[in-house]
């Protein structure tokens, strides 16, 4: 059933042109540029009298969550709020009766995401949930749901479970900017314009695993690992940094970029790999000024680059380019050679990537 990969995890990783086309396949109407979402339980008034929006999830889930509020915030133009599961059903928070309250969770029965929705619904705001797991109990206590029909899910690391969460996330996103009124038909046209190009630029960078092979032999035996992105590409390097240490036991760390030099830089040695995500946008020249001081600290530098980019090729170690997107579509292309950077290096210390000590698939105890 590992239709010839030796493990799951691998498997999983290669049908992600698949998965994430599954998320979207079939959900939007082209025509008036909207995402069609039927099971999302709110009608376009109820969206409209939404006050704040708020996210809530735990491990990976959480990552695509913070991913969903540069999303939603720059297609909503509404404030979001993230927070960690056992983070906000603990501490009274400030929600409100009209507030749209999204949850996110491949299983469906995380218990701490499961207490803060139903902590939410009980102050009266509007949950809807983003799930795999078709009828799981977050699903059925949501007042809607958008599932991300990507399959069920084996290895324990969740990898096209997250990419079918941003995909979803990129639709509803979507919908709420079109039905209140932000983004308008040709906008609506142009994000599904870029949407459906994922899967074939997903398949491109899967080809291109030989090269993630070769970058994992020259490090995997380092003790430590540094991810560093900036802005909607942040939270992708607490997801390559939480993939590397789960699968590996390697001890990782993914951070704002502009953090480095705010304390993580102490650490900075060269047996410390520095693992870079330096798409071209606004902020690029930045990264660059960051990495220089990595540089000078003889760590090596491995970056992951949009197509085209010259400068950080000269300065890095290992460079890995991905096609150059709309910089709101990167996190996806960016996921896909860091879960296969986290995949090869525990194969190559010889770990059971599928099994990795201590974890489990669903965390239903608080
Ligand atoms: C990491 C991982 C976990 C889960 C977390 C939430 O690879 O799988 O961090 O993301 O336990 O699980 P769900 O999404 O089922 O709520």
């Amino acid at each position: 059933e590992k239709s010839g990969y030796p493990h799951f995890m691998l498997k999983e990783i290669h049908e992600q042109p698949q998965t994430i086309l599954d998320t979207i396949r079939g959900r939007y109407s082209y025509e008036s540029g909207e995402a069609d979402l039927p099971d999302i339980g709110l009608t376009p008034k109820q969206f409209a009298e939404v006050g704040r929006i708020w996210i809530v999830a735990c491990g990976t889930s959480w990552h695509a969550g913070l991913v969903g509020k540069y999303l939603l915030e720059e297609m909503v133009r509404t404030p979001v709020q993230v927070d960690i599961g056992s983070e906000f059903r603990y501490r009274d928070p400030l929600i409100e009766k009209n507030d749209l309250f999204i949850t996110i969770s491949q299983s469906g029965e995380t218990a701490d995401t499961l207490a803060a929705a139903r902590e939410a619904k009980q102050k009266g705001a509007r949950v809807v949930s983003i799930v795999n797991v078709v009828g799981s109990t977050l699903a059925r206590e949501s007042d809607g749901v958008l599932y991300t029909h990507c399959g069920p899910e084996i290895g324990v690391a969740s990898t096209k479970a997250f990419t079918s969460q941003l995909a979803a996330l990129y639709m509803l996103a979507l919908h709420l900017g079109r039905v209140r009124g932000v983004l308008t038909v040709a906008d609506g046209k142009s994000w599904l314009d870029r949407l459906v190009t994922l899967p074939a630029l997903v398949k491109h960078v899967l080809g291109r695993e030989a090269e993630i092979l070769a970058i994992a032999k020259r490090y995997y035996k380092k003790p430590d690992f540094l991810f560093l992105g900036r802005g909607i590409n942040y939270p992708i390097a607490l997801e390559g940094a939480l993939k590397l240490k789960e699968i590996s036991y390697i001890h990782a760390e993914g951070y704002a970029a502009g953090e480095m030099k705010h304390g993580p830089i102490a650490l900075i040695d060269k047996d410390m790999p520095v693992v870079v995500l330096a798409p071209r946008d606004r902020l690029y020249e930045k990264t660059v000024s960051n990495l220089m001081e990595v540089k000078a600290r003889r760590a090596p530098v491995i970056a992951f680059v949009a197509e085209g980019e010259r400068e950080l090729g000269k300065i890095a170690d290992a460079v890995f380019t991905i096609p150059d997107v709309h910089p709101l579509l990167s996190p996806i292309l960016f996921t896909i050679p860091l879960q296969l950077l986290a995949y090869h290096i525990a194969v190559l210390r010889g770990e059971d990537v599928d099994q990795p000590r201590n974890l489990a698939k669903s965390v239903t105890v608080e």
